[in-house]
């Protein structure tokens, strides 16, 4: 309905400033979702939340998109990151449940605004870890095909109002992951430099290549380093070692193809992160001009690029 109401007055204003009566009014334009990205790891704690705040605020404030976050991990950290708050009553899970229902689903109840102008967001919710709600996403993959979180983008697509979708996801190998992931166009793998943050690469790359099964046209952009506390001699001995080893170690798990990059960006240990984190806000907005805002602007520089 108000979809349809918004075509009207696009119409009526696109009439009058032909005729220089008015001037077309941001808010209405139309816009086509390009990029579904997901921001991904199976390996905990190794900064996807992070990348997702600071991505949302740059692709809104430095790419002037409009942006909206999908909190799908049930630890509801980037909602309140973004200065929400998780748990509410309009959040990810009653989404879902809506979008497993036969009727169409209606997006707009579960869409809130941050604290920043340019991202919104459907808030986390721990239910999205409990059992019986997965089972139920379970439950009607197999009965109908359908990939909840894919009728959530869909819906979120047809509201003509968002240029990317981001989520941030929980660090599992289970279908808290899976879903979402198989509902985005673009995946991109921040990881801590220790083996066991390759391995948790690759556990992820696996998921991607079972995915495209389901979704073949995803995309895997990548891997880059975070955390990475260049001042200790092991850090800076291993970074350039594994940059050399990671793709090798993927193109053997996609029939000897390469697929997506070691991008050249190295984001840097900072206790920036953790203050931004304690103040609820992007690092680039409270830090903006440090060295840790300046790793984050480079590497989205660089994701840029590929994304196109
Ligand atoms: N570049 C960095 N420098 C310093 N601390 C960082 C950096 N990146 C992330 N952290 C810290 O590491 C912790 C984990 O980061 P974050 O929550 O972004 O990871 P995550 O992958 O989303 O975790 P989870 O798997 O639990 O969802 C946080 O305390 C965050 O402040
Ligand atoms: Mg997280």
């Amino acid at each position: 309905m108000s979809s349809l109401l918004d075509e009207a007055i696009i119409e009526l204003l696109d009439k009058y400033s032909k005729e220089g009566g008015v001037t077309m009014v941001d808010e209405l334009k139309q816009t086509e979702t390009t990029h579904v990205l997901c921001i991904t790891n199976y390996k905990g704690g190794v900064g996807k939340t992070t990348t997702t705040a600071e991505f949302a605020y740059l692709f809104a404030k430095r790419g002037g998109k409009q942006v909206l976050v999908i909190d799908a991990d049930g630890q509801g950290n980037i909602t309140q990151r973004m200065g929400c708050i998780p748990n509410q009553e309009n959040a990810i899970d009653a989404c879902l449940t809506m979008s497993m229902d036969r009727k169409p689903l209606n997006v707009e109840p579960y869409i809130t605004t941050t604290q920043y102008k340019g991202i919104d967001i459907i808030p986390g919710s721990n239910a999205l870890g409990q059992d019986f709600f997965q089972n139920e996403m379970s439950a009607y993959r197999s009965r109908t095909g359908k990939n909840p979180y894919q009728k959530v983008i869909d819906a979120v697509k047809a509201l003509k109002r968002y240029d990317i979708i981001i989520l941030d996801t929980h660090p599992a190998a289970d279908n808290e992951i899976r879903y979402p992931m198989q509902a985005s166009t673009d995946i991109l793998c921040p990881v801590d430099p220790s083996d066991e943050g390759i391995n948790g690469v690759l556990s992820t790359y696996a998921q991607v290549v079972e995915s495209r099964e389901a979704t073949p046209e995803l995309r895997y952009l990548g891997a880059f380093f975070n955390r990475a506390d260049l001042r200790t001699s092991q850090c800076r001995d291993y970074i350039p070692s594994a940059k050399d080893v990671l793709p090798s170690l993927i193109s053997q798990m996609n029939d000897g193809e390469e697929d997506g990059v070691v991008f050249k960006t190295v984001i840097r240990q900072s206790a920036d992160v953790g203050k931004a984190v304690n103040y609820r806000c992007a690092v680039c907005d409270r830090f903006h001009g440090k060295t840790i805002a300046r790793d984050f602007e480079k590497l989205y520089n660089e994701v840029v690029s590929i994304l196109g």
